[in-house]
C-alpha cells in the first residue's frame, strides 16, 4: 500500500509535510482555503496532481465558510477563493484543472440550495482525490509492458504516491513493473535544489520495498555510458498540445542524455496534465523560486553572499525527446498533436 499524502477527515484536512520528509513524518491539519493555498506555496504539498487535489478541496473549504444569504451572491466570492488558490504556483497546470472542474461544478448545481451546493463541492473533491488514484493503476498498467524485465530505471524528482492522490504516475508504471517482477533497480537522481529525488523518491520506494538507489543529479550521464541505464520515466507539471513537457527542473537534461545514449525516455501524466490550450513549451510558465534554496541546505549557507542566483524551479523537454506519453487513456508517440487530442477527447 503506497502512501496517500492527503486525507480528509471530519472537516480536517490532513497532509505530510514534505519538506520535512525522511527525518520526520508529521501530518499538518488544514481547516480553511487559506491554509490550503499556504500550505501549495510552500510546498508542504507538492506535485502536480497533488496539488490539484489541495486546491480542490481548499476550493470546498473556502465554498463552505461562504456566509452568502442567496446561491446567486455565493458565486463572487467564490471566484475569489479560486482565484488566491490558482496564485500559488503557476507551472503545474493539474491546479487550474482542479480549480476549473470546482468552478464548473458550482456552476453545474445553480439550482440548488447553498447548503446542498456545498455538500456538492465537498463530494467533488473527495471525487477528485478517489479518481486520481485510480487513474494512476491504469496509466500503471498501460505503462507496464514498455518496461523491460530486469529493468534498470532512471527517475528525476518526485512522481510517486506523495506527488499524486496515491500510487504515482512515473512511480505508478515503476510499481507495476515491480509488482510483475520485471524491476532490478530504480535509481534515483536527487533532484537539485530541493531534493525531491532523494527526500521523497527514495524514502517512498525504499518504504514500500522497491530496490531504489540514489545519485546525484549529475552522475547520470555516466552511469548511462556504462550501460547501467535501460530506460528512464518521469512524470509531468504540464504537456503542451505538441507534446512538449514541463516538468522538475533537470528534466530536460536527463531526456538528452538518454537521447544521447539510445535510451528511451517515457512520460507518464493524467489527462488533468494535458494543456491544449499551450500550443507548445515555450508557451509553459516556468516558475522561479526564492534563491535561498540554491544557496542553502536547511540552514547551511553554501554560497557566499552577494552573487548572483538562479532558481528556475522546471524546464522543458522537446516533444521530440519523448519516445512515449503514458496517460490513462493510452500511450500516445509522435506525432504527438494529433495523440493528445485523441486521448483528451475520450477523457
Ligand atoms: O516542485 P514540485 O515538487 O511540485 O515538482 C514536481 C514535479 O516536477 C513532478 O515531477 C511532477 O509534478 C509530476 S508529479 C506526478
Amino acid at each position: 500500500m503506497s502512501i496517500k499524502p492527503i486525507v480528509y477527515k471530519d472537516g480536517i484536512l490532513l497532509m505530510i509535510d514534505q519538506r520535512l520528509l525522511p527525518v520526520q513524518e508529521t501530518w499538518l491539519e488544514y481547516t480553511d482555503y487559506q491554509g490550503v493555498a499556504e500550505a501549495i506555496r510552500t510546498m508542504v504539498v507538492r506535485g502536480a496532481p497533488a496539488i490539484g487535489v489541495a486546491a480542490a478541496y481548499g476550493a470546498a473549504f473556502g465554498a463552505r465558510d461562504i456566509a452568502a444569504v442567496d446561491i446567486e451572491a455565493f458565486y463572487p466570492p467564490f471566484e475569489k477563493v479560486c482565484d488566491v488558490l490558482a496564485a500559488t504556483r503557476p507551472t503545474a497546470v493539474n491546479l487550474f484543472w482542479a480549480l476549473d472542474r470546482m468552478k464548473a461544478c458550482a456552476r453545474r448545481h445553480k439550482g440548488k440550495t447553498l447548503s446542498e451546493l456545498k455538500q456538492i463541492l465537498l463530494a467533488e473533491a473527495h471525487e477528485i482525490a478517489r479518481e486520481d488514484e485510480q487513474i494512476n493503476r491504469t496509466m500503471g498498467a498501460y505503462g507496464e509492458p514498455l518496461i523491460p524485465a530486469g529493468a534498470r530505471i532512471l527517475t528525476h524528482c518526485n512522481a510517486g504516491a506523495l506527488a499524486t492522490g496515491g500510487y504515482g504516475t512515473a512511480l505508478g508504471v515503476v510499481r507495476a513493473a515491480h509488482e510483475a517482477g520485471k524491476v532490478a533497480m530504480v535509481y534515483a537522481d536527487e533532484t537539485r535544489p530541493f531534493l525531491q529525488g532523494s527526500r521523497l523518491t527514495a524514502w517512498e520506494l525504499h518504504k514500500d520495498g522497491v530496490p531504489v538507489t540514489l545519485i546525484c543529479d549529475n552522475m547520470a550521464g555516466y552511469l548511462m555510458s556504462q550501460g547501467e541505464i535501460d530506460c528512464v520515466i518521469v512524470g509531468a507539471d504540464r504537456i503542451a498540445a505538441n507534446g512538449d513537457t514541463a516538468n522538475k527542473i533537470g528534466t530536460y537534461s536527463v531526456a538528452v542524455l538518454a537521447r544521447e545514449h539510445g535510451l528511451p525516455f517515457y512520460v507518464a501524466a493524467p489527462l488533468s496534465t494535458i494543456d491544449l490550450e499551450t500550443p507548445d513549451g515555450s508557451q509553459i510558465p516556468i516558475e522561479e523560486r526564492d534563491r535561498r534554496e540554491v544557496t542553502h541546505v536547511g540552514d547551511r549557507q553554501l554560497a557566499p553572499e552577494g552573487i548572483g542566483v538562479r532558481n528556475p524551479a522546471f524546464d522543458v523537454t522537446p516533444s521530440r525527446l519523448v519516445s512515449a506519453i503514458i496517460t490513462e487513456k493510452g500511450v500516445v508517440t509522435a506525432p504527438y498533436e494529433p495523440g493528445l487530442k485523441q486521448v483528451k477527447k475520450e477523457g
